[in-house]
């Protein structure tokens, strides 16, 4: 048994499909040629030869070699980290003539030759890192169009990378992550004559800079030094080695520098240095004005650091500094105590822009504290220990001489706003205060003077009231945030909203706002977001509830997004989203919404997304969802208790299957939950055609119907025109049979004629000739050859039944004008005669 499986195995292996099959699982796209993971130990040889890109990292290449790369003389970029190669063949570049990137992250590369690249002068971009290099001669040389050079963590133990000038084309060499340990006065003389303008010498265990070492390369802008070991020498010895460069960056980052002095970067003051990160090291003080010699400086991080106290003179010199990043610079351990900022600290930063100061922790905000910023915009204090608690009129009063547009105290610990707390602060036109505790209501006299604020920012806050004028002294708010912030039972009547025409985004969100009244977001005719998930709205919208279902959304004709997820909806009155024309994203998941009145979306012109996910949904009919379902882009309906039927969801499954909406976990999480059937399954798998297979037991149904419509049609018919039936049933029957007449010889009259007048005169016609004889005999000849063998004269009007009754006769066995009525009127008598005498000239046997 064993042995089948087997040999199938050694087949398969000697198959060449499958050989072919492994290189072809290199992906092409266009002229991209991705072959990466593939355990390659060769070039694949069936790519398409116009190719311009090959990727063959993460393979097992031991090199790369001419002949096999020819196929593709077209490559501009090949990529091939990750191998075993060890060297460069020297036809390689000849090959590939127009070959622009090379990229050798990661392989075995040691001797590294000049005849090596002798042929890659098109080179722009070589990334020969981590490697084991070792440089004979002038390897490099060849290279004359080389923008970027990477040789970082090759072991290298000198910058030196050749003797004489080369690499014209260099802006950026990097020379990270090797065993440098001093940059001698010589060791970069090779880049004299090149365009560098970025070194980066980052993770090297450098102990020493030789007098001049910089100094050969005329434009350097850029050194990146992050990583290794700088101590305070180190530092100033570098400033030093810069001072007659043209550098302009200069990144310092986690070089455990943990001071700075008044010389520290003294050398630096003849350059134009214009940022300076010095982020992520434990610098603990900025003493005797270190920045002193940087008045070029625009941007300087001292991010991640450990400062204990900024004075007066921390800053001093940085005239032009635009943006400073104090972001964790001042901490405080379970240790130590409260970091210090002094009154004027940054007095001398009047060009400052933007102070970053998110999550420090210091003493608290002191009267002068932020004096001097006469150019601030942006003020960001959040996730801060600073122990700000009430906000009064004092707080900022540092800041009322600076043009202030932003100030984020999020997370500040602020519980209470004084009345007029921000009023210095004319310009500000973003307030966020979010995260914080807030407990109080709002009369509006917090928000004295910011008539610019076109954001306020209160999201979780703990237990905040409105009244009708909170945000009265803002009339250009375009963004309130008010989610989980509110207190519980406010009725908001009358609205704190109807000032606030240019509300853009409102968010009550997390609430549990149980009951709006329908004015409530009146007059909001520019609002495009409202955001009220999770609050308790299910009332508002029941028919059950007193005076009807809320309307709560009229007249936001500008409405693009409405979020009510979670409200425990379970109906949507048949007005509810009426009206909003421009809506594009609606979301109502996770309510307990089941059946969906048809119109409720047929104003939805514009919706482009639908959340309806985890509600209680069955069925999806065309009526409700076609309108909305039309132009979608995305739906989630997910998690809903399908009801797989033919009624319930035949035409989703169906649109499902031709739509180009995103429906995320479309295959796993749309699932039927009836019938038995179908249970537990995707809805995908609902197979719609078995609703067409219904269509034999649809035409059953329907034929049956009609046989039980024709019976009784039938029978009714036989009730009420019985006779008539019968009647012709016989002219039929005599017809085709040919009875004859009954044999009654030659007759004795041309006409006979019987007088009916009334029901004394019944005997009369009981005469059995007449009766038994002439009157069959002439309902026979009716019968069987016309029907005007008889001539019915009504002197008066003669219900058909009592016709029948007596001569077995009905007006509608004979032809019309085999019927006369006497005339009343005397002058018709004329008229009378001569129809009768048609009547009786008319022919026994017509057809
Ligand atoms: C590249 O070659 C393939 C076939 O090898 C061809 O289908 C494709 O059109 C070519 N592309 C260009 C841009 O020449
Ligand atoms: C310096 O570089 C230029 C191109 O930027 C080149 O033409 C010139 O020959 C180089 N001089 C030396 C001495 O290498
Ligand atoms: C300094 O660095 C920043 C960020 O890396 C860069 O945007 C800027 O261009 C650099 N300045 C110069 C003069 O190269
Ligand atoms: C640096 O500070 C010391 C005192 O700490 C002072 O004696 C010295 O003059 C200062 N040097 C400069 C250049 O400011
Ligand atoms: C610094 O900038 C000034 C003005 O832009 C310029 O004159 C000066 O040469 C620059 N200094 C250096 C070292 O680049
Ligand atoms: C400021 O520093 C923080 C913390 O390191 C960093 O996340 C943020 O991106 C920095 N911001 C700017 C504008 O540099
Ligand atoms: C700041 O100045 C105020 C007086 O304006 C003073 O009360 C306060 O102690 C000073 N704070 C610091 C840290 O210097
Ligand atoms: C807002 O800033 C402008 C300058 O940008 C200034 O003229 C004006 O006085 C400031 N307004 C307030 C209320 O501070
Ligand atoms: C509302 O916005 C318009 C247009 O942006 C602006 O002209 C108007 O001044 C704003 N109204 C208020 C009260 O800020
Ligand atoms: C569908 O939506 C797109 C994008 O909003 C819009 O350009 C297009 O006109 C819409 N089509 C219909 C039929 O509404
Ligand atoms: C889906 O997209 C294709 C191509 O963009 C388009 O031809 C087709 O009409 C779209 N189908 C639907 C149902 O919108
Ligand atoms: C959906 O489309 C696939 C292929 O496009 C087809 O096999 C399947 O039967 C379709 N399902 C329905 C319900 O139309």
């Amino acid at each position: 048994m064993m042995v089948t499986p087997l040999f199938l195995l050694v087949c398969l292996l000697e198959s060449p499909c499958l050989r072919a099959q492994k290189t072809a699982t290199c992906k092409v796209e266009g002229l991209t040629a991705d072959c990466r993971h593939l355990s390659l130990k060769e070039v694949p040889a069936d790519l398409p030869a116009n190719i311009t890109s090959l990727d063959l990292s993460h393979n097992m290449l031991p090199a790369l070699p001419g002949p096999s790369l020819a196929r593709y003389p077209q490559l501009l970029r090949l990529v091939a980290s990750f191998n075993d190669v060890k060297s460069l063949e020297s036809d390689m570049c000849l090959v590939l003539p127009l070959l622009r990137d090379l990229i050798l992250h990661r392989n075995e590369f040691h001797l590294l030759t000049e005849k090596d690249l002798l042929h890659c002068s098109g080179l722009t971009r070589f990334d020969l890192s981590a490697n084991r290099l070792k440089l004979k001669g002038e390897p490099f040389r060849p290279l004359q169009r080389l923008t970027m050079l990477d040789v970082s963590a090759n072991g290298l133990t000198s910058a030196r990378l050749g003797s004489i000038p080369q690499l014209w084309s260099l802006e950026t060499l990097s020379l990270s992550g090797n065993v440098i340990k001093t940059i001698k006065s010589n060791d970069l003389a090779y880049l004299s004559n090149s365009s560098l303008q970025t070194l980066i010498l980052s993770s090297l265990p450098l102990k020493t800079f030789e007098p001049g070492c910089f100094q050969r390369i005329r434009g350097l802008r850029n050194l990146v030094l992050d990583g290794s070991v700088f101590s305070l020498q180190l530092t100033a010895k570098l400033s030093e080695e810069l001072s007659a460069t043209r550098i302009a960056n200069l990144s310092l980052r986690n070089v455990k520098l943990v001071s700075l002095t008044n010389i520290t970067f003294k050398g630096l003051q003849d350059t134009n240095l214009t940022s300076l990160d010095l982020s992520s090291n434990g610098i603990v003080s900025l003493h005797n004005s270190p920045f002193q010699w940087l008045g070029e400086l625009e941007i300087l991080f001292l991010n991640e650091n450990n400062l204990k106290h900024l004075t007066s003179s921390s800053f001093v010199g940085l005239g032009s500094l635009r943006v400073m990043n104090l972001t964790r610079a001042l901490v405080k351990s379970h240790k130590s105590s409260y970091p210090i900022i002094d009154n004027f600290s940054f007095g001398s930063l009047a060009k400052l822009e933007t102070l970053l100061m998110d999550h420090t922790a210091f003493q608290g905000i002191t009267a002068s504290m932020f004096s001097g910023l006469e150019s601030l915009r942006h003020l960001s204090l959040s996730w801060s220990s600073i122990g700000l608690r009430t906000v009064s009129t004092g707080t900022f009063a540092s800041l009322s001489r600076s043009p202030l547009r932003t100030l984020d105290l999020t997370a500040t610990d602020i519980s209470h706003l004084e009345s007029g707390a921000f009023s210095g602060l004319g310009n500000l036109t973003t307030l966020l205060l979010g995260s914080n505790f807030i407990s109080q209501v709002l009369t509006g006299e917090e928000f004295q003077g910011l008539a610019s604020v076109e954001e306020l920012n209160m999201f979780r806050n703990k237990n905040i009231i409105l009244t009708q004028l909170s945000f009265n002294h803002m009339p250009s708010l375009s963004i309130l945030i008010l989610g989980l912030a509110l207190a519980q039972n406010q009725d908001f009547n009358p609205s704190p909203f109807q000032q606030l025409h240019n509300l853009s985004v409102l968010d009550l969100s997390n609430n549990n706002i149980a009951s709006v009244m329908e004015g409530l977001l009146a007059g909001l005719e520019n609002l495009r977001v409202l955001r009220l998930q999770h609050n308790n709205l299910q009332r508002v919208w029941k028919s059950a509830n007193p005076g009807g279902p809320v309307p709560f959304l009229q007249g936001l004709g500008a409405l693009e997004t409405l979020n009510l997820d979670s409200n425990g909806l379970d109906e949507i009155p048949a007005t509810g989203l009426s009206g909003l024309f421009q809506l594009r994203e609606l979301s109502l998941a996770g309510n307990v919404l089941d059946h969906l009145r048809d119109s409720i979306f047929h104003d939805l012109d514009s919706l482009r997304v639908l959340r309806l996910q985890r509600n209680l949904i069955t069925s999806v009919p065309q009526g409700v969802f076609g309108h909305a379902f039309r132009n979608l882009s995305v739906l989630h309906m997910e998690r809903n208790p399908f009801d797989c039927t033919c009624e319930g969801i035949m035409w989703f499954v169906n649109w499902l299957n031709t739509t180009n909406a995103s429906m995320p976990q479309r295959d796993s999480e749309y699932i039927c939950n009836t019938p038995q059937a179908y249970f537990n399954q995707s809805v995908v798998r609902f197979n719609s055609l078995s609703c067409k297979d219904m269509a034999p037991f649809q035409a059953l149904y329907i034929l049956n119907c009609s046989l039980v419509l024709i019976f009784m049609t039938t029978a009714l018919l036989f009730r009420f025109q019985g006779w008539r039936l019968q009647f012709y049933w016989n002219v039929l029957v005599n017809r085709t049979l040919g009875f004859a007449e009954p044999g009654l010889g030659e007759a004795r009259f041309k006409h006979d004629a019987y007088l009916i007048y009334a029901e004394e005169d019944k005997k009369l016609l009981s005469d059995p000739w007449c009766r038994r004889y002439k009157a069959y005999q002439a309902m026979h000849q009716v019968i069987e050859d016309s029907r005007d063998s008889v001539v019915l004269i009504l002197l008066e009007d003669v219900p058909d039944h009592r016709l029948s009754q007596a001569l077995l006769i009905r007006k509608g066995m004979l032809k019309s004008h085999c019927v006369l009525h006497w005339p009343l009127q005397r002058e018709r008598v004329p008229a009378f005669r001569h129809k009768l005498q048609a009547a009786l000239g008319s022919s026994n046997a017509v057809l």
